[in-house]
């Protein structure tokens, strides 16, 4: 990993404004790490590669996960938007070396969630979520939040992701619903009735 020869790279790639907000989720972050207790560079890296792969045009996402190797599946179809976290793992792994794989599972989940997420995941996903220039009606709240418990905020973080969806008409991954519906038990510790 060489993150100044990289950056350049995946700039390119994504544009500066998507660069500037991917140094804002690292950022981010690596602070949540420190709040917690965590790797803080682990969770710096995490972000700095989390939308590496954040490919607008849709041709060149499929020939991006044609050279990567991912194959592509009819649920791609219906969501694309959560193909770059799947792809961004890989390329993390294959083109800039990085090994660790809780690293690369929060690059791959940061889009969708999935069920049992480390806190690592579960920082990136909600780093993502809320960064600095995020805005939306009760963010302020979401940040607070965030920082007294991870779970809580990723309950709170997925309904209104799948309430908005919906609201949208637009398709729900299972891995969504899956993360949605763990983090559900976990809040409530089993008792959901
Ligand atoms: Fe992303
Ligand atoms: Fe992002």
């Amino acid at each position: 990993m060489d993150i100044t020869r990289d950056k350049e790279e995946i700039q390119s790639r994504i544009g500066q404004k998507r660069m500037d907000h991917v140094l804002r989720v690292a950022d981010y972050a690596k602070d949540l790490a420190v709040h917690y207790g965590l790797d803080p560079e682990k969770a710096y890296l995490a972000g700095f590669y989390h939308d590496c792969m954040k490919i607008r045009d849709l041709d060149l996402l499929k020939k991006a996960a044609r050279d990567l190797g991912l194959e592509w599946t009819e649920e791609f179809d219906q969501a694309p938007q959560v193909v770059h976290g799947l792809l961004g793992a890989l390329a993390a792994e294959k083109m800039y070396g990085v090994r660790d794989r809780d690293i690369l599972n929060a690059i791959a989940y940061h889009t969708t969630g999935r069920a049992g997420m480390t806190d690592l995941e579960k920082i990136i996903y909600l780093a993502d979520y809320a960064e600095p220039m995020r805005d939306f009606d009760g963010v302020d709240q979401v940040r607070k939040e965030i920082k007294e418990d991870l779970d809580q905020a990723m309950y709170q973080a997925l309904n209104r992701t799948i309430q908005y969806l919906i609201e949208k008409n637009s398709y729900i991954t299972i891995k969504s619903l899956e993360a949605r519906n763990d983090f559900l038990k976990k809040v409530t510790h089993g008792k959901i009735y």
